[in-house]
């Protein structure tokens, strides 16, 4: 979709040419100052008494009189905010999602001065109201035809939206590739075909991308990932993808994604349901993959480089078995006491691989632990980091981008759970705590690195009748590398 400012004139909103006219009212009531044609349309709807002008209702008029455009949407608001706002333009759109509009003029009554944030909000709104996976799914209806969208907005208002509009475009590209990834099932999207999009993302993109196989990888000495490769027919992938948009000698951010393309659990096998949803456990690759077309579209002054290890965990003959004892790239010996903490075992390994990179800042993004789930629900993803500063950044970048995530702790209390007799450290600890003491688990490996982990298990995909991948937290990521680009 395309996105663009509209400063009206004179004849103000109701004399704006597009197809559908969504005006969004902050607060309760009638807005003051709202232009003569869509006051009176207003007016006369609500002396019927039928309706309340509340947080997430709408009012949707045909051919008011006195307004260009044949549909009028009214939306209502909670407040000013942009997180407010998202919540209103996605309600405001979905009478229009089955009609003829194409082109769509949003303007906000009641916030204010609007700004870059209330920008980002609408078009994020937007993008999520036209998304539809159709992949697999060839009976799936046609593609909205909604195709432009103008901001209304004030000539001082103009540059901010403008540079808000800008950004939130590459945000949407980024989340659109994750979700369009993260939605292929397994049997389509196996390591080697997120090897291909990171090699389509070169191609479009400008990236350098390299792609390490099991045999380049054992050399390495990654016996962590590869134990975790070994049960499955499918060959694994180590993608190692790079933008470079600032001077060589720049150091780096570093982001991991978790790319498990499917998650049975290995010989610690899941029980059945839900099992499906295990596709999604690439959902952190997924995101790397994103935030870098992301990124390169806003052509960011910064290094990125994306690092993915991806593969199957399944059970078969020659898979890791509960009791082995695998050596890491670190050279850390690790007890596999539960094939089902695989995600850990991958990461471990490329966090060891970033090293090579001196990077300024690693983040590794991984749909990591029930329990992080469990801890958080769907809102917030899990943030862990030693590091206040680096904590207080992504935090920030999450609130900005309506992507929010929340710290949790990493005491070294949580990290004794992980001894083992019989190497440096088991896979896993007790039931509880279980999010942080894989993050304690991963922290054994990232001691020389500038280290964040955001475990996405909650807000990568939703379940239930609206199943299907969000595309977070590519908003987060980009926004706090974006920030980092200054
Ligand atoms: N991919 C899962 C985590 C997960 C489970 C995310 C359910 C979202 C929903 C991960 O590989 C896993 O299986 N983790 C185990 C760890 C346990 C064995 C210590 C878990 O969370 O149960
Ligand atoms: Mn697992
Ligand atoms: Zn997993």
């Amino acid at each position: 979709m395309d996105f663009k400012t509209l400063t009206p004139s004179k004849t103000g909103w109701a004399g704006v040419q597009a197809d559908a006219l969504l005006v969004v009212v902050a607060g309760e009531g009638v807005p003051a100052g709202l232009d003569a044609p869509l006051a009176a349309a207003l007016d006369s709807a609500l002396s019927t008494g039928d309706f309340a002008c509340k947080a997430g209702r709408t009012l949707y008029l045909h051919r008011p009189e006195g307004v260009k455009a044949s549909r009028l949407v009214f939306a209502w608001s909670a407040d000013a905010s942009a997180k407010a706002l998202r919540k209103a333009v996605a309600a405001g759109a979905v009478p229009l999602d089955k009609g003829g509009t194409k082109h769509l003029a949003v303007g906000v009554a009641g916030v204010g001065e609007l700004g870059a944030a209330h920008a980002e909000a609408v078009v994020a709104a937007l993008e999520d109201s036209v998304y539809l996976y159709r992949a697999t799914k060839p009976s799936a209806p046609e593609p909205a035809r909604l195709l432009q969208a103008s901001v209304l907005c004030t000539r001082a208002e103009q540059r901010a939206v403008a540079e808000g509009l800008a950004r939130a475009r590459a945000v949407a590209a980024g989340v659109h590739l994750a979700r369009e990834c993260a939605n292929r099932p397994a049997n389509v999207c196996t390591p080697s075909y997120l090897a291909e999009q990171a090699r389509k993302l070169a191609k479009s993109h400008g990236l350098k991308v390299e792609v390490l196989d099991r045999k380049d990888c054992a050399k390495l000495g990654m016996g962590a990932f590869l134990a975790v490769a070994q049960g499955s027919e499918e060959p694994p992938r180590f993608i190692v993808a790079r933008y470079q948009g600032a001077a060589k000698s720049v150091a780096p951010i570093v982001l991991v994604g978790k790319g498990i393309t499917f998650d049975s659990g290995g010989i610690s096998i899941k029980p059945a349901p839900e099992m499906d949803e295990m596709k999604f456990d690439m959902g952190g690759a997924a995101s790397v993959l994103g935030t870098l077309r992301a990124v390169a579209e806003a052509r960011a002054r910064v290094n990125l480089v994306g690092l993915i290890p991806s593969c199957e965990n399944l059970p078969s003959g020659r898979s890791v078995k509960p009791g082995d004892v695998v050596t890491s790239l670190s050279g850390q010996t690790i007890e596999i006491l539960n094939t089902d903490a695989e995600g850990r075992l991958i990461l471990c390994d490329a966090l060891s691989y970033a090293e090579r990179f001196a990077p300024a800042a690693v983040v590794d993004v991984a749909t990591l632990t029930g329990a992080c789930m469990i801890a958080l629900g769907h809102h917030r993803s899990g943030l862990f980091a030693a590091d206040d500063g680096l904590a207080a950044e992504l935090l920030a970048a999450g609130e900005r981008a309506l992507d929010p995530a929340w710290r949790m702790p990493l005491d070294d209390e949580y990290d004794e759970a992980l001894e083992s007799n019989f190497a440096d450290m088991a896979n896993v600890g007790p039931r509880a705590g279980g999010a942080i003491t894989a993050a304690k688990f991963l922290q054994r490996f990232a001691r020389k690195l500038p280290w964040a982990h955001l475990d996405i298990a909650g807000t990568a995909w939703r379940s239930g009748k609206h199943k299907g991948a969000t595309g977070r937290p590519v908003g987060l990521l980009t926004h706090w590398v974006l920030a980092r680009a200054g």
